[in-house]
């Protein structure tokens, strides 16, 4: 099939590279320039694993094409791929401005043959605004399918081949056979339902896995004050099939570019539609307080921050990914600063977006080693690998103190208490000081 993606970003790039990998004739466009030209060159513009490997054999197969100008692409296209952002507007509901640019832009060069699938994460209906609008510009109906998309970044490529379920909302059954033949190498559980119940599907999916994180930190909370050890409860409470293991790791919160706009949207919606949904707004507060728990816990130890060296090991809002969209490192960066310490930050991809975000006022360092380097304490914000398997006792050698606020639980109980001296706190267990 031949298949055309708008918005090369996280999702669209993904998408087209998967497409292609199974054999579409795939051109990807996007309004960005730059973006486009380093992708014509084999360099993916996101960090992702797998992504470039994919993208150069593609290309080199002549199955995968980046372009600027969407009427070279449209034409042809069988079927569009809409992947353009949708972020949160100023209300709190999903501003749909590029999502409109994109209808728009789309109707001028449409054929009436060609499905247009929406993948963007966007409000119950959006899709029937969308088509209305795109009806109207291009005078003839169109074809359309609600398909929202559940890939992670940082395993955005397995994620996509392997996804654990494909979902298809239409109400038209020929576009949705399109659709299913399209995705059917993979080899997926596809469901077909509604277009608004796929619509919903997204957002109900992401603000219960935004619930399950928020619940397991407010465990952790009630852990540290009882005695208890969250790390033992998760795996307690996981292992029960009705609960399962994902998505009960205690930690600082959650951030990135879905969760925390989509469950906000959600609750809009909620509410215009008369709807209170107050575990959403619980939701919501908890992960506010999480993101300031390593801040909390320092200044309680340390009594104030001004002129105390911070480390801050990890600024991307997850591991395996550059992306700094509502990092939580953010917050706890500027609360920092705010309270007169000194910060240093390392991470080992995400550092130039951290720098667009917070700024100068804090300093990046090129490595561990360097970020710690006379440090009075270090909070570990991300569990990158490279964090996780730090040698402990000798990173304490190059500290002013040996003080650790772990906002991830990266380390095990032998290595801290194999340190001849240490403060270690954790979230949700017991500190451990020697
Ligand atoms: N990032 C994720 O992990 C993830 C997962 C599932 C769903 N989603 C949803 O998928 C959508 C895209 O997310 P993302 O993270 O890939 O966004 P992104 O911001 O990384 O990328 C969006 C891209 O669209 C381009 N764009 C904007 N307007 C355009 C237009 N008119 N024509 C062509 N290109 C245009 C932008 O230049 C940008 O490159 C959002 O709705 C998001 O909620 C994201």
């Amino acid at each position: 099939m031949k298949i055309a993606v708008l918005g090369t970003g996280y999702v669209g790039l993904s998408t087209g590279v998967c497409l292609s990998q199974i054999g579409h004739y795939v051109t990807c466009i996007d309004i960005n320039e730059q973006k486009i030209n380093q992708l014509r060159q084999g360099i993916s513009p996101i960090y992702e694993p797998g992504l470039e490997d994919l993208l150069a054999s593609n290309m080199a197969a002549g199955r995968l094409h980046f372009t600027t100008t969407l009427a070279d692409a449209l034409g042809e296209a069988d079927i569009i791929v809409v992947a353009v952002g949708t972020p949160q507007g100023e209300d709190g509901a999903a501003d749909l401005s590029y999502l409109v640019q994109a209808a728009k832009d789309i109707s001028s060069s449409l054929t009436p043959e060609s499905v247009i699938v929406i993948k963007s994460t966007v409000p119950v209906g959006t899709n029937d605004f969308i088509k209305t609008l795109i009806e109207d510009l291009s005078g003839f109906p169109v074809k359309m399918v609600s398909n929202p998309e559940f890939l992670r970044q940082g395993s955005a490529i397995e994620d996509t081949m392997k996804a654990d379920r494909i979902i298809i909302g239409s109400e038209d059954a020929e576009s949705a056979e399109k659709i299913k033949d399209m995705y059917r190498p993979l080899n997926v559980p596809m469901i077909l339902t509604s277009t608004r119940s796929a619509e919903m599907i997204k957002y109900a999916s992401n603000a219960f896995l935004a619930t399950k994180i928020s619940y397991i930190n407010e465990i952790a909370n009630l852990c540290e004050a009882v005695g208890a050890d969250v790390t033992d409860v998760a795996k307690g409470m996981g292992k029960d099939q009705r609960i399962g293991e994902a998505f009960l790791n205690a930690g600082i919160g959650y951030g990135g570019s879905c969760f925390p706009k989509d469950v906000k949207a959600l609750l809009h919606t909620a509410g215009v539609n008369g709807v209170k949904f107050p575990l959403l707004k619980e939701t919501i507060a908890i992960n506010e307080y999480q993101r300031e728990l390593l801040v909390t816990k320092a200044l309680k130890r340390f009594g104030g921050l001004k002129g105390r060296k911070i480390a801050m090991l990890g600024l991307a809002f997850k591991p395996e990914t550059d992306d700094m969209r509502e990092a939580p490192s953010i917050p706890i960066a500027r609360t920092l600063t705010k309270y007169g310490a000194e910060v240093v930050a390392y991470d080992p991809v995400a550092t130039e977006n951290a720098r667009k975000i917070i700024g100068d006022t804090i300093k990046y360092a090129g490595s561990i080693d360097e970020a710690v380097y006379e440090a009075d304490a270090v909070l570990i914000v991300t569990e990158w690998k490279e964090v996780k398997n730090i040698d402990v006792a000798a990173m304490l050698e190059n500290m002013k103190e040996p003080i650790i606020f772990d906002g991830r639980n990266c380390f095990t109980e032998e290595s801290i208490r194999g340190c001849r001296a240490i403060e270690y706190y954790p979230i949700g267990k017991p500190a451990i000081i020697i």
